[in-house]
């Protein structure tokens, strides 16, 4: 689409994505009606109120609860953890970067994995040391006051007939995706009653969840509450959300994080993405286009360009910072696309629903070379000709340049 006068347009507007929010005034300079634009961003702001280190924000009509980091400053988690001791519970890509941020926040935290396991290997790696702070499962559930499984969600399945006995009362059980109390028909992992059970699910990756904590900012995470036998379940599950590495935390529940999170991750994150990119690329080189045009028109003016402006601006500025050929086309089709695939999406959200994807999964996931099993399936995904011709353009960046 990358008519020139768009071009520059949109490497003026990525120049200008590094100025501060209030100073973004891309649209103003593209000679649009800047009072109409900015009136939207202001109403969002103005119904932000506070009460007691909790939020309400008007989502777009919608008034949601916040909590946010800034009202658990490290003294009071300090204060509100003196007694406690957090048991991680795998130590996969959350385990790593909850983990470490728990310890770098100075919190009691104790690692626990089977031993002759990989994880055991990068824990040890990471500076947790066997015996004083990392053991296996039983050993570091049974020393703890809150026991949180960061298993993948087949072993926690897996695993519930050893762990549920050793979750005694005074425990709190944490989660951080709904997948295994919800879905409990399929996976079994049925909760004790007596107990405070809470999640904390980041949305992103536990990578991210550490390199944000890092630069000091916060990953976004959904928080819920599943069971509040204390009465304080809740403010456990803001507390060690904001522990673990959270910026902003979006009250939710357990119900509702995983059906979104089940449904967004095979929709427009991934599954639906690569289907749109796929069906585009193909009939594109049927229709004669070289690899290389097929993958510059469909994946990488996507994700180095007009992906990260609509993330930092919304879809109307991106539609105003194209070319006007662009735009009417792009406005005119976006209808069509959107009621082909409204049905789609919404045998996705079945699917979800009525539990055919976590079937799906678990079996899945169980099988004992399911990693072989994906192996194969992520090789051949990266044999397609669309992910070939991309490694060749990645080649060409300035980055990759030697
Ligand atoms: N990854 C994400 O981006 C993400 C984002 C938000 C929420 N979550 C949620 O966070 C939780 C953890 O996910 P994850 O992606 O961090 O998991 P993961 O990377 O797949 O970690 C797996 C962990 O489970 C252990 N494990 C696997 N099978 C086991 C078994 N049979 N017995 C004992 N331990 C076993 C592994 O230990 P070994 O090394 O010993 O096999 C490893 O420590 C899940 O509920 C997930 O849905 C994940």
């Amino acid at each position: 689409m990358a008519s020139r006068p768009a071009a520059r347009v949109l490497r003026q507007a990525t120049r200008q994505l590094a100025v501060p929010a209030q100073k973004r005034t891309f649209v103003s300079a593209l000679n649009t009606s800047t009072a109409a634009r900015a009136a939207p961003k202001a109403a969002v702001s103005a119904s932000f109120q506070q009460a007691r280190g909790i939020k309400t924000i008007d989502f777009a009509g919608t008034k949601e609860v916040v909590y946010e980091r800034e009202d658990w400053p490290k003294e009071k988690l300090h204060e509100f953890f003196k007694n406690d001791t957090l048991a991680l519970i795998g130590y996969g890509s959350q385990g790593h970067g909850q983990g470490l941020n728990l310890r770098d926040n100075g919190l009691n935290v104790i690692v626990g994995v089977r031993k002759n396991g990989a994880s055991w290997k990068e824990a040890e790696q990471d500076g947790w040391v066997p015996g004083k702070n990392l053991f296996d499962i039983d050993e570091a559930i049974k020393k703890s006051t809150y026991v949180m499984n960061l298993l993948s969600d087949a072993a926690q399945s897996e695993t519930w007939p050893a762990i549920k006995p050793l979750i005694t009362k005074e425990k709190t059980l944490y989660f951080s995706h709904g997948f295994s109390p919800v879905f409990k028909d399929l996976t079994k992992v049925d909760i004790p009653e007596g107990i405070d059970v809470i999640l904390v699910a980041p949305k992103g990756s536990g990578r991210t969840v550490r390199t944000l904590f890092r630069e000091g900012r916060g990953i976004n995470s959904s928080v819920a509450v599943f069971q509040d036998a204390t009465g304080n379940a809740k403010e456990k599950a803001v507390a060690l959300g904001v522990a673990v590495g959270s910026g902003y935390l979006y009250e939710t529940t357990f119900e509702k994080e995983v059906y979104s999170d089940l449904y967004g991750e095979r929709g427009c994150l991934m599954g639906g993405i690569h289907g749109m990119f796929l069906a585009q690329y193909e009939v594109l080189r049927e229709r004669g286009h070289s690899p290389s045009e097929a993958f510059n028109e469909t994946v990488e003016e996507a994700t180095q360009s007009l992906y990260p402006l609509i993330g930092a601006n919304g879809m109307d500025y991106m539609y105003a910072a194209c070319s006007t050929t662009a735009r009417r086309g792009a406005i005119d089709w976006s209808k069509r696309f959107k009621e082909t695939l409204k049905p789609v999406f919404n045998d996705l959200y079945d699917s979800v629903r009525d539990g055919s994807e976590t079937k799906r999964s678990l079996e899945f996931n169980s099988q004992a070379d399911y990693r072989e099993q994906y192996k194969k399936e992520l090789a051949e995904i990266d044999d397609l000709e669309i992910w070939r011709a991309g490694k060749a353009v990645r080649s060409l960046r300035p980055e990759n340049q030697k």
